[in-house]
């Protein structure tokens, strides 16, 4: 049988059940943008709110998840991600999305200087990662937390030396938004790096969509009673765009230096960039 097949059916009760969870809304005002909430079109302000109840519904279990759904590989490939920055001495570093903390904290230990923010538009994820870090024994006076929109940061132009997201751009709305306000508040010379879901390379795909679309949500629904959550996050992956493409938008918003490596045969890679001037950003078509 096809994965595609097998897919279907497995997922055929589950969908009527994740319809009445997160239901579309509709209005008689003029229609508003759409765009993607994992398979289902919803309209631009419902994902935001849908993507918020997610992350509110796993925080708690959120870093137990990632072990459990990885295997542990997470953490490798946040270790090399991390590991491969530069971090000028003192700097000043933006972790958006940074939601429990494991990248800021992994960068801490790299870079006991270095200020780091961590941003996320989710309250209960940061409070999570504010408990580890009072568990862990982090220098709290070297980093501070900020409930913030990637979409529209909080912080003034030419500001942080280094931009750091790790798995939060696919959940954002307008992923070229988050691009432009990395692009403002990062300073001239300064650096992003992105860790993201990709394409994995064709001729494994059909065991990781089995993997993914099979497994995943049971172990939602087993470790987490919340199996919608996981669909949601499996499905989100499928939509993001691929390397070549996102590498396209940091180019598009005016990033030089654009370069990505892929981690895995491709089931996450790192993004990077950097920003010379403003000047250079293209034009809109
Ligand atoms: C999969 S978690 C990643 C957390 C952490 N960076 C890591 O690698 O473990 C995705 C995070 O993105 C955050 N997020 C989603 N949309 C966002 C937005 N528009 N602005 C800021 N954070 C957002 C969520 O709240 C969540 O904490």
């Amino acid at each position: 049988m096809k994965p595609s097949t097998l897919r279907m059916l497995c997922n055929l009760n589950h969908r009527a059940k994740y319809a009445r969870r997160f239901p579309r809304t509709f209005s008689a005002e003029a229609p508003r943008p759409t765009t993607h909430f994992g398979f289902t079109d919803v309209d631009e302000v419902e994902k935001e709110k849908k993507v918020h109840e997610v992350f509110a519904n796993v925080a708690k279990k959120y870093d137990l998840m990632n072990d459990a759904m990885s295997m542990g590989v997470h953490r490798l490939w946040k270790d090399y991600y991390v590991g491969g920055l530069q971090i000028p001495r003192e700097a000043k570093i933006l972790d958006m999305a940074g939601g429990t903390g494991d990248i800021a904290f992994r960068m801490h230990r790299r870079a006991p200087t270095a200020h780091i923010t961590v941003g996320d538009i989710n309250q209960n994820m940061l409070d999570v990662g504010k408990e580890r870090a009072s568990n862990e024994n982090v220098n709290l006076s070297h980093l501070n937390f900020v409930c913030a929109n990637a979409e529209h940061l909080p912080f003034s132009d030419d500001f942080f030396d280094l931009f750091t997201m790790s798995f939060g751009i696919r959940n954002c709305t307008h992923v070229d938004k988050v691009l432009a306000e990395a692009f403002r508040v990062l300073k001239p010379g300064g650096q992003i790096a992105i860790l993201e879901f990709s394409a994995i390379n064709e001729s494994l795909k059909p065991l990781y969509d089995a993997y993914s679309f099979n497994i995943i949500p049971v172990m939602g629904q087993i470790l987490a009673n919340d199996r919608d959550s996981y669909q949601y996050l499996v499905e989100s992956i499928r939509k993001f765009p691929n390397q070549q493409e996102f590498a396209n938008m940091f180019m598009k918003e005016g990033f030089s230096s654009v370069s990505y490596e892929n981690l895995t045969f491709g089931i996450c890679s790192i993004h990077r960039g950097k920003k010379m001037a403003r000047s250079l950003k293209l034009q809109p078509e």
